[in-house]
Protein backbone atom coordinates (compact mmCIF):
# COMPACT_ATOMS: atom_id res chain seq x y z
CA UNK A 1 0.00 0.00 0.00
CA UNK A 2 2.65 2.56 0.80
CA UNK A 3 4.80 1.23 -1.75
CA UNK A 4 2.24 2.10 -4.49
CA UNK A 5 1.53 5.46 -2.84
CA UNK A 6 5.16 6.60 -3.18
CA UNK A 7 5.73 5.16 -6.76
CA UNK A 8 2.10 7.13 -7.25
CA UNK A 9 3.71 10.12 -6.27
CA UNK A 10 7.20 9.34 -8.28
CA UNK A 11 4.94 9.33 -11.33
CA UNK A 12 2.90 12.07 -11.00
CA UNK A 13 6.31 14.24 -10.07
CA UNK A 14 7.92 12.89 -13.16
CA UNK A 15 4.78 13.68 -15.16
CA UNK A 16 4.92 17.07 -13.90
CA UNK A 17 8.46 17.84 -14.57
CA UNK A 18 7.99 16.41 -18.50
CA UNK A 19 4.83 19.28 -18.58
CA UNK A 20 7.16 21.70 -16.84
CA UNK A 21 9.86 20.82 -19.21
CA UNK A 22 6.82 21.48 -22.70
CA UNK A 23 5.83 24.89 -21.38
CA UNK A 24 8.73 27.02 -21.21
CA UNK A 25 8.61 29.00 -17.77
CA UNK A 26 9.53 32.55 -17.66
CA UNK A 27 13.31 33.12 -17.39
CA UNK A 28 14.53 37.12 -16.99
CA UNK A 29 15.85 36.56 -20.75
CA UNK A 30 12.46 36.01 -21.98
CA UNK A 31 11.33 39.75 -20.87
CA UNK A 32 12.05 42.74 -22.82
CA UNK A 33 10.75 45.73 -20.52
CA UNK A 34 6.79 45.07 -20.22
CA UNK A 35 6.89 42.40 -23.01
CA UNK A 36 7.52 39.04 -23.27
CA UNK A 37 7.79 38.61 -26.57
CA UNK A 38 8.27 34.64 -27.26
CA UNK A 39 5.15 32.29 -26.81
CA UNK A 40 5.45 30.55 -23.90
CA UNK A 41 4.73 27.27 -25.98
CA UNK A 42 4.90 25.89 -29.50
CA UNK A 43 0.96 24.85 -29.72
CA UNK A 44 -1.29 26.63 -32.24
CA UNK A 45 -3.42 29.65 -30.23
CA UNK A 46 -6.89 29.92 -30.89
CA UNK A 47 -8.84 32.91 -30.12
CA UNK A 48 -12.10 30.71 -29.84
CA UNK A 49 -10.32 28.76 -26.65
CA UNK A 50 -8.97 31.75 -25.50
CA UNK A 51 -12.53 33.34 -25.26
CA UNK A 52 -13.87 30.25 -23.21
CA UNK A 53 -10.76 30.52 -21.00
CA UNK A 54 -11.50 33.85 -20.38
CA UNK A 55 -15.22 33.16 -19.27
CA UNK A 56 -14.77 29.76 -17.78
CA UNK A 57 -15.03 29.37 -13.90
CA UNK A 58 -12.83 26.85 -13.63
CA UNK A 59 -10.30 28.24 -15.98
CA UNK A 60 -9.29 31.72 -15.98
CA UNK A 61 -12.79 33.57 -14.85
CA UNK A 62 -11.56 37.26 -15.94
CA UNK A 63 -15.12 37.92 -16.41
CA UNK A 64 -14.97 38.13 -12.03
CA UNK A 65 -13.07 41.63 -12.89
CA UNK A 66 -13.37 42.49 -16.85
CA UNK A 67 -15.61 43.11 -19.18
CA UNK A 68 -15.95 42.78 -22.95
CA UNK A 69 -19.03 44.06 -25.19
CA UNK A 70 -20.90 41.66 -26.64
CA UNK A 71 -19.46 38.36 -24.73
CA UNK A 72 -21.83 35.46 -23.93
CA UNK A 73 -21.03 36.05 -20.00
CA UNK A 74 -24.14 35.81 -17.88
CA UNK A 75 -22.14 37.92 -15.31
CA UNK A 76 -19.25 40.33 -15.83
CA UNK A 77 -16.96 42.37 -13.40
CA UNK A 78 -15.59 46.32 -13.36
CA UNK A 79 -13.10 46.10 -11.20
CA UNK A 80 -10.15 45.39 -13.73
CA UNK A 81 -10.31 47.39 -17.36
CA UNK A 82 -12.72 46.96 -19.86
CA UNK A 83 -11.07 44.94 -22.18
CA UNK A 84 -13.00 45.45 -25.37
CA UNK A 85 -10.66 46.88 -27.38
CA UNK A 86 -7.55 45.95 -25.19
CA UNK A 87 -6.14 44.95 -28.89
CA UNK A 88 -5.50 48.47 -29.89
CA UNK A 89 -3.82 49.03 -26.86
CA UNK A 90 -1.49 46.80 -25.80
CA UNK A 91 0.46 44.62 -28.16
CA UNK A 92 0.46 40.30 -27.72
CA UNK A 93 3.78 40.88 -26.23
CA UNK A 94 2.72 43.00 -23.51
CA UNK A 95 -0.78 41.34 -23.28
CA UNK A 96 1.89 37.94 -22.54
CA UNK A 97 3.53 39.78 -19.70
CA UNK A 98 0.42 41.14 -18.11
CA UNK A 99 -0.82 37.69 -18.03
CA UNK A 100 1.84 36.03 -16.48
CA UNK A 101 2.72 38.43 -14.11
CA UNK A 102 1.22 41.93 -13.58
CA UNK A 103 2.14 42.02 -10.08
CA UNK A 104 5.60 42.40 -11.15
CA UNK A 105 4.84 45.57 -12.75
CA UNK A 106 1.85 46.92 -10.53
CA UNK A 107 3.21 45.33 -7.03
CA UNK A 108 -0.37 46.39 -5.28
CA UNK A 109 -2.86 44.78 -8.49
CA UNK A 110 -5.30 42.76 -7.65
CA UNK A 111 -5.07 40.73 -10.73
CA UNK A 112 -3.46 37.23 -9.82
CA UNK A 113 0.16 36.03 -11.79
CA UNK A 114 -1.26 33.77 -13.41
CA UNK A 115 1.97 32.01 -15.08
CA UNK A 116 4.18 33.00 -11.97
CA UNK A 117 6.01 30.50 -9.56
CA UNK A 118 7.85 32.64 -7.24
CA UNK A 119 7.02 34.62 -4.27
CA UNK A 120 3.17 32.99 -4.21
CA UNK A 121 1.39 33.34 -0.87
CA UNK A 122 -0.78 31.31 0.75
CA UNK A 123 -0.71 28.80 -1.80
CA UNK A 124 -2.43 25.26 -0.87
CA UNK A 125 0.29 22.41 -0.88
CA UNK A 126 -1.63 20.12 -3.70
CA UNK A 127 -1.01 23.87 -5.82
CA UNK A 128 2.48 24.15 -4.67
CA UNK A 129 4.61 24.13 -7.80
CA UNK A 130 1.52 25.09 -10.23
CA UNK A 131 0.66 28.00 -12.18
CA UNK A 132 -2.76 28.98 -12.35
CA UNK A 133 -2.90 28.79 -15.51
CA UNK A 134 -0.81 26.36 -17.99
CA UNK A 135 1.38 27.75 -21.21
CA UNK A 136 -1.63 26.83 -23.47
CA UNK A 137 -4.57 28.82 -21.47
CA UNK A 138 -2.23 31.82 -21.43
CA UNK A 139 -1.39 31.89 -25.33
CA UNK A 140 -5.25 31.41 -26.12
CA UNK A 141 -5.71 34.39 -24.01
CA UNK A 142 -3.41 36.42 -25.69
CA UNK A 143 -4.72 35.27 -29.24
CA UNK A 144 -7.90 36.28 -27.92
CA UNK A 145 -7.00 40.12 -26.46
CA UNK A 146 -5.05 40.36 -29.19
CA UNK A 147 -8.26 40.16 -31.51
CA UNK A 148 -10.48 42.69 -29.22
CA UNK A 149 -9.97 45.79 -31.71
CA UNK A 150 -12.53 48.34 -32.16
CA UNK A 151 -12.42 46.83 -36.43
C1 LIG B 1 -9.43 40.14 -9.06
C2 LIG B 1 -9.68 40.94 -10.24
C3 LIG B 1 -9.01 40.55 -11.55
C4 LIG B 1 -9.01 39.33 -12.17
C5 LIG B 1 -9.62 38.02 -11.68
C6 LIG B 1 -8.33 39.54 -13.43
N1 LIG B 1 -7.92 40.82 -13.55
FE1 LIG B 1 -6.96 41.63 -15.16
N2 LIG B 1 -6.78 43.39 -14.17
C7 LIG B 1 -7.37 43.69 -12.96
C8 LIG B 1 -7.06 45.09 -12.61
C9 LIG B 1 -7.55 45.82 -11.38
C10 LIG B 1 -6.26 45.59 -13.66
C11 LIG B 1 -5.65 46.98 -13.82
C12 LIG B 1 -4.37 47.07 -13.12
C13 LIG B 1 -4.59 47.65 -11.76
O1 LIG B 1 -5.00 48.81 -11.69
O2 LIG B 1 -4.39 46.95 -10.76
C14 LIG B 1 -6.12 44.50 -14.63
C15 LIG B 1 -5.43 44.62 -15.81
C16 LIG B 1 -5.44 43.69 -16.84
C17 LIG B 1 -4.86 43.87 -18.14
C18 LIG B 1 -4.12 45.13 -18.62
C19 LIG B 1 -5.19 46.03 -19.22
C20 LIG B 1 -4.71 47.38 -19.62
O3 LIG B 1 -5.46 48.07 -20.32
O4 LIG B 1 -3.62 47.78 -19.24
C21 LIG B 1 -5.12 42.75 -18.87
C22 LIG B 1 -4.71 42.48 -20.31
C23 LIG B 1 -5.85 41.85 -18.00
N3 LIG B 1 -6.03 42.47 -16.78
C24 LIG B 1 -6.31 40.61 -18.37
C25 LIG B 1 -6.87 39.69 -17.48
C26 LIG B 1 -7.16 38.31 -17.82
C27 LIG B 1 -6.96 37.69 -19.18
C28 LIG B 1 -7.64 37.72 -16.68
C29 LIG B 1 -8.03 36.28 -16.48
C30 LIG B 1 -7.00 35.29 -16.73
C31 LIG B 1 -7.68 38.74 -15.65
N4 LIG B 1 -7.20 39.91 -16.17
C32 LIG B 1 -8.14 38.53 -14.36
C33 LIG B 1 -8.11 42.83 -12.17
C34 LIG B 1 -8.32 41.48 -12.43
Amino acid sequence: MIRACALSSLVALLFSGAEAFAERLVTPDMIVGDTIPAPLTDTASSTEIGETVFTERDQGHCVLCHQIDDLDAEFQGNVGPDLSTVGDRLSPAQIRFRLVDLQSLMPDTVMPSYYRLHDLNQVQEQFQGQTILNAEQIEHLVAYLASRTQD
